[in-house]
């Protein structure tokens, strides 16, 4: 039976192939995607995945959130990653659809709300919309099967020294999800560089389907992504060709966990340090409450991944 699914994104050259491969998966059934502000400013990010979903060829709803952390001068974007507009600057078609009328906030509380079953949960940006819906309804708590996020750094982080992206564009929302009352799985940074991979056989035979708009999509960001990477200092190196788009593998696990490996830690979000702010403090200490499994800020982290595994998921969903 499909899952029914709500996707948060800050679309952001990883997050389109992370939505490309939700929206083609058979597992999921995507209620909605809600926008944030994150990797560029939220107008860019409402373009960008109206963008992806034509690609998709799927008509799944598209919401606008938060244009601001909740510290609002503290907001953060990235265009130095993704290109100023997000995806690359790889000059995809203007989109023709427009945004539901509906805010990202009351749309994910009204759905949550009146859901028979649990819903997924899945964050790919800062976690600013994903808090405000929290404080607005906590009721929504009960509702969600799992939420798995984009999240936070074990080694080191990519925004400073200690802070990954989405932790630091917004760690006070952070706080409030990790100590939200949910089962949680966190997809930090470090499976990037332990097989949580894209390998070039894998690129090679989505390309091979430029026939299918979401593959020629997904394809054509990866080889942007290998390019816009080629010049910079990697602490580990991946192999010639392949990427590690961290949203992406995000969703894979969402889809089949069975491609990570997990430990249970307790995860906490650090909001003043003078060096740290935005660090995720992994707590891997023993105490009763970790043994029983009932810490509001344990979660399920994911380690590393199977680069076979994953490569498989993405030709299988969006190739085959
Ligand atoms: C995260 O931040 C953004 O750059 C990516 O879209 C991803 O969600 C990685 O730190
Ligand atoms: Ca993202």
């Amino acid at each position: 039976m499909k899952r029914n699914i709500i996707i948060d994104c800050d679309t952001g050259m990883d997050d389109a192939q992370a939505l490309l491969l939700a929206l083609r998966s058979p597992a999921f059934n995507v209620l909605g995607v809600t926008c944030v502000n994150g990797n560029v400013t939220l107008d860019k990010v409402m373009i960008n995945t109206l963008k992806v979903v034509e690609h998709s060829g799927t008509d799944v709803p598209v919401y606008r959130g938060a244009a601001q952390a909740l510290i609002p001068e503290k907001s953060q974007n990235a265009p130095e990653i993704h290109g100023s507009d997000g995806l690359g600057n790889l000059d995809f078609p203007a989109p023709v659809t427009q945004p539901a009328d509906e805010n990202a906030i009351a749309f994910t509380i009204r759905t949550l709300m009146a859901a028979k079953e649990p819903i997924d949960w899945i964050m790919i940006g800062p976690l600013t919309n994903a808090a405000l819906a929290m404080r607005e309804e906590p009721r929504i708590l009960g509702k969600i099967r799992m939420l798995t996020m984009m999240a936070g750094a074990i080694d080191f982080g990519n925004t400073t020294a200690a802070a990954e992206f989405n932790i630091f564009a917004d760690p006070e929302a952070a706080k409030i999800v990790f100590e939200a009352d949910v089962p949680k799985t966190m997809v930090p940074l470090d499976p990037l560089w332990h097989g949580g991979q894209v390998n070039k056989e894998y690129i090679d035979q989505i390309a091979a389907r430029k026939d299918l708009p979401w593959c020629d999509m997904a394809a054509k960001i990866m080889r942007r992504t290998i390019d816009m990477a080629a010049g910079s200092r990697r602490r580990y190196a991946m192999g010639e060709g392949a990427v590690s788009p961290p949203d992406l593998l995000t969703v894979a696990l969402a889809i089949d966990p069975s491609i990570g490996q997990f430990e249970q830690y307790q995860v906490r979000v650090e909001t003043l340090g003078q060096y740290t702010r935005g660090m995720t403090v992994f707590d891997r200490r023993w105490n009763r409450e970790f043994e029983q499994g009932t810490h509001v800020n344990q979660m399920a982290v994911c380690l590393s991944a199977d680069p076979q595994k994953y490569g498989q998921l993405l030709v299988d969903t969006l190739a085959k």
